[in-house]
């Protein structure tokens, strides 16, 4: 029996939640010719619906289309490397003739890319050492994207990496090529939503002004509660309307959060009971088991600090006013100062997040089982 709530890998159309408007929204972008900026907390959804995106008949037909995640990059080589990797992957599928073609664009690499001498078959051994000109070598990549035989779509996600690479003028280097470009555009995505909009958004960097934006929100709570009930009837099992409701705001309606606990919810349910409350508090406290041991691993990392700001947000669930004289004083925090600077660090180590309701900033645990797991244990 396939459980229908895919929490890992590529989700199967008919297994794949609402993002209809989103998905017609971001075709028509696209079909306008623009580049995309795609910006969503993390783990909403985002590397899904560009997939997802890549699907619809409209764009498969007519575009190449190309994803990278290059949130491991920490330099322009590592980028060139994971770019032509990419490509490369994508042609290999589509016979020789269309990876020949890339492979006499990619000069530089010459030797490290295209068929092993013995076997002859395709062969990527491309070594971040092999990269001397790393500007040479993204010359060629979006040299071959402009010749492409079909326009092209490129997705970089976690873009806001390029922003940590030692190399100085990355920004306006790619903006510089991307500019000149006719026959392929960009989907600019990824969860820090500060940094990129500050990237996209000022006039002074390279990228003002250069792509639509769009922030990718939450599923609606009726859309994704009846997407739910009706996945688990079509799978043979069932779930209380009560159930997914719980679900649904155990997490506020945070897409990867509710899917893992319908999943593993379905994956203890027995057909001849429904699914109801219980079950999936049931399912929250095994997630919250299995991970005990990674989440005390990150708290171990954490100075005295850090931890009980750490743990004063996850009580509260949503902070706002973290510096005032209140909530240092009710959840006991050594000094206003201190509070502040922990924040700036959890923040840069991605354990906190923040939402600007236009007055102030409202923080809370980035990972909402860490909070959980906090607010148990602490
Ligand atoms: N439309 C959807 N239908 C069903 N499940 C979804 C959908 N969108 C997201 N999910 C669930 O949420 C998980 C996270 O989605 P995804 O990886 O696309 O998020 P993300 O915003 O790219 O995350 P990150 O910030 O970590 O890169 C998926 O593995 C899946 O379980
Ligand atoms: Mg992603």
């Amino acid at each position: 029996m396939t459980n229908p709530f895919f929490i890992t890998g590529i989700i199967p159309e008919p297994y794949f939640c609402d993002r209809e408007k989103e998905t017609q929204q971001l075709v028509r972008i696209i079909e306008n010719k623009a580049h995309i900026l795609l910006t969503s907390a993390r783990r909403m959804g985002k590397t899904q619906l560009i997939y997802h995106v890549y699907e619809q008949p409209a764009i498969k037909s007519d575009f190449l289309t190309f994803y990278v995640d290059i949130f491991p990059t920490t330099s322009l080589h590592e980028m060139v490397l994971f770019l032509s990797k990419e490509i490369y992957s994508n042609l290999v599928p589509k016979g020789k003739k269309a990876l020949n073609f890339f492979l006499s664009t990619i000069k530089s690499l010459t030797g490290s890319l295209g068929y092993d001498p013995v076997t002859g078959m395709p062969s990527f051994d491309v070594k971040l050492g092999d990269i001397h000109n790393p500007e040479l070598t993204l010359q060629e990549i979006f040299g071959y994207l402009e010749k492409a035989d079909k326009p092209c779509i490129f997705a970089i996600d976690e873009f806001q990496q390029i922003t940590h690479y030692p190399e100085k003028n990355v920004e306006a280097l790619l903006r510089t090529y991307i500019q000149r470009m006719n026959n392929c555009l960009f989907i600019f995505a990824g969860s820090n939503r500060h940094i990129l909009e500050s990237m996209f958004n000022s006039t002074a960097r390279p990228f003002y002004n250069s792509t639509e934006q769009f922030h990718l929100e939450r599923i609606s709570k009726e859309v994704y509660t009846s997407f739910a009930l009706q996945q688990t009837t079509d799978a043979g099992k069932s779930l209380t309307p009560e159930a997914a409701s719980l679900a649904y705001d155990l997490f506020e309606g945070h897409t990867y959060y509710v899917h893992h606990i319908l999943h593993n919810a379905f994956a203890n349910a027995v057909p001849q009971k429904a699914m109801d409350e219980e079950d999936i508090r049931k399912a929250l406290d095994e997630v919250l088991d299995t991970r005990s041991r990674s989440f005390s691993n990150i708290m171990n990392k954490l100075n005295f600090k850090q931890k009980e700001t750490l743990v004063a947000i996850a009580k509260e669930g949503k902070a706002s006013g973290v510096t005032s004289v209140a909530f240092v004083k009710k959840h006991a925090l050594s000094s206003a100062s201190s509070v502040q600077y922990a924040i700036t660090t959890l923040l840069e180590g991605q354990l906190l997040t923040y939402e600007d309701d236009g007055k102030t900033k409202v923080y809370s645990v980035a990972d909402r089982f860490l909070g959980y797991w906090i607010r148990k244990n602490y």
